[in-house]
């Protein structure tokens, strides 16, 4: 498939079928934003699902949800407010700014200009201002929160103290992160706005090499056990020029992208004890933790595999793509399927039919998250279906209402089987 316009192709069936929307597009849109429309809402919440599932089912991580505003202070012992930039070139000639570090986008930008006198760089810092209350003064400055990682550290004693768990253990967060990107661009992979899945693992700091190589391993694993095919995803270790302010060593999960080869999909960062000492300075509280166990008394170190739900549901949407010969197909992990199951009558003006799909449809929609579909022929309907995803299309039709038997269409295959009704329940 020609990969150039792969991009356009997903960013057209995202709109034409209710997964994602522009930003603000009835006015003429917001740059670095998209909404998630009702398929895209269900897709996104079981990607969420899945990797919240993963991580509370071991036993040794809890879950947290802190607001996405924090104190100024919090981002002042972060690191934040002196070292979240990029740096940042300008267009002498039209004002157009770039991150100076994006080549390809500056090439193309000079092949628009005879002669482009770019300005000195400098460094932008991403965080969104904000003000808190009536008052919009530097006392009242806040920031929206650029990464939800804060909001554990923020939180490390009060877990500890207020829950059984004991190092080593995780603090798992899903949430909204906002960044004042300089540009941004192929739709949901660099925007403004979007939702962050963190899991930030507190260790003992002689295991943090050790911790680190497993929690590689389990995120690749997780991406691959969700049907991302295996030549397009793989790990790789930063160079230490590339890595993060707080980082002792930071390693990526890269997937092969349309749009630019392998390139970030999730960061799987070593941050040791940067982020509990830096909050321990700066709050003037005691963030160490006692082993019980081993008796030691130490600040812990730990490894943070964090992802944007947006990045990786580009990827899920990439990678399940199909064009065949009469249609378009997202085999998508039944798990993040949005819609589970639909049915239709073969005809939406024969009563008889409508009713036994109706019942049916109301029976599934307790267990699955099931669509009803009566309009247009059902070459259409199934159509629909394969462009979202839905894994099996149940057809109610004449001989149903003879031996109460229905055919299941497999979305893959496309091959259909006449099951009794009362067998569906195997479903469940
Ligand atoms: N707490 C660690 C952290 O924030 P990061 O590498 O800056 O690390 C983590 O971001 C992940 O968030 C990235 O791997 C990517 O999946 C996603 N992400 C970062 N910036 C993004 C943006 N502007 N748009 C979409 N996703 C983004």
């Amino acid at each position: 498939m020609d990969s150039s316009n792969l991009m356009d192709k997903i960013t057209a069936l995202c709109k034409r079928r209710g997964i994602i929307f522009p930003g603000s597009e009835l006015y003429g849109g917001l740059n670095g934003t998209w909404d998630l429309g009702p398929v895209g809402t269900l897709l996104a919440s079981n990607i969420k699902n899945e990797w919240l599932k993963n991580m509370l089912s071991r036993g040794d991580i809890v879950p947290l949800d802190s607001s996405i505003l924090h104190a100024a202070r919090v981002w002042e012992a972060s690191g934040h407010v002196a070292s979240f930039t990029d740096p940042m070139i300008e267009c002498k000639t039209c004002h157009e700014r770039f991150r100076a570090d994006h080549k390809a986008q500056i090439k193309e930008h000079e092949s628009t200009h005879d002669k482009t006198l770019w300005t000195e760089m400098k460094l932008f810092n991403l965080m969104f201002k904000t003000f808190i209350g009536p008052i919009d003064n530097e006392e009242n400055k806040t920031y929206l929160r650029p990464e939800t990682a804060q909001g554990i550290f923020i939180n490390f004693k009060n877990v500890v103290d207020s829950t059984r768990i004991s190092i080593p253990f995780g603090i798992a967060q899903i949430g909204k992160g906002f960044r004042n990107e300089i540009t941004t661009g192929n739709f949901l992979f660099r925007v403004r706005e979007f939702e962050m899945m963190e899991l930030e693992f507190f260790i003992k700091p002689t295991d943090g090499t050790k911790w680190h190589e497993y929690w590689k391993k389990e995120r690749l694993n997780w991406y691959l056990a969700l049907g991302i095919k295996k030549e397009n995803i793989k790990l790789i270790d930063l160079p230490k020029k590339d890595i993060a302010h707080y980082s002792k060593g930071t390693s990526e999960i890269w997937y092969n992208w349309p749009f630019m080869g392998f390139g970030e999909l999730e960061g799987i960062a070593n941050r040791g004890d940067y982020d509990l000492s830096q909050h321990s300075k700066y709050s003037g509280k005691d963030l160490s933790y006692f082993d019980e166990k081993t008796k030691e008394k130490y600040v812990p170190y730990v490894i943070e595999p964090s992802v944007g739900v947006g990045r990786a549901m580009l990827a899920f949407l990439l990678d399940s793509y199909r064009e065949e010969e009469k249609r378009i197909v997202l085999k998508l992990n039944p798990k993040l399927a949005p819609y589970k199951v639909a049915v239709f009558p073969l005809l939406a003006n024969k009563p008889e039919l409508v009713a036994v799909a109706q019942k049916i449809y109301k029976d599934l929609r307790s267990n699955f998250v099931t669509l009803y579909d009566g309009r247009g022929n059902i070459g259409k309907r199934y159509f629909a279906q394969d462009e979202i995803g839905t894994p099996f299309c149940i057809t109610v039709d004449f001989q149903t209402l003879e031996d109460d038997t229905i055919t299941v269409r497999d979305r893959d295959t496309m091959k259909q089987e006449r099951i009794k009704i009362k067998n569906l329940l195997v479903l469940r």
